[in-house]
């Protein structure tokens, strides 16, 4: 389940991964992806949401514990566990620094995974991005760097 302001590198994964994307409109109401009318598009397929932190062509932080708030509704209510993997591009490497007190990241027990990209925030020149995972039973992250896009 993503955004439909996502970043073409979504529709690639979905694509090579054979994974069916579920793209959320935007519109003035909702300018970015927030939760609103999620549980149309959860079922016991999906195996996850995407929260975009800056999405490219904004910048805007999509509002992840809105929709871990919105994500919990929905297990409340049918038993469904989704959980988040935010694209922190830009914002995984502004936002702890800047914005200590949104909570977008691990402190959220539904955030499974984040990936980063230090291209985003304008830092190296050949981008050394990573991904990390999440694995509270044993309380360890993995990073896996990227490699140059
Ligand atoms: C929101 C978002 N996600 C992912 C990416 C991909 O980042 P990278 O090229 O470092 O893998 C970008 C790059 O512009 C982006 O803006």
């Amino acid at each position: 389940m993503l955004s439909s302001a996502v970043q073409v590198c979504w529709e690639k994964f979905c694509n090579y991964w054979d994974v069916e994307a579920r793209f959320v409109p935007l519109s003035q109401e909702h300018r970015v992806f927030d939760g609103h009318n999620l549980d149309r598009y959860v079922d016991e397929n999906t195996i996850g949401v995407v929260a975009i932190m800056g999405v490219t062509y904004t910048g805007l932080y999509e509002p992840v514990q809105q929709i871990a708030a919105a994500l919990d509704a929905i297990q409340a209510r049918t038993g469904l566990d989704v959980p988040i993997h935010v694209d922190g591009a830009s914002g995984a490497m502004i936002a702890p620094f800047l914005q200590p007190q949104i909570e977008w990241d691990f402190r959220l027990k539904r955030v499974a995974s984040i990936n980063t990209s230090s291209d985003g925030s304008d830092i190296p020149v050949c981008s050394p991005g990573s991904s990390r995972t999440d694995t509270p039973s044993t309380g360890t992250c993995t990073t896996f760097p990227n490699g140059c896009a």
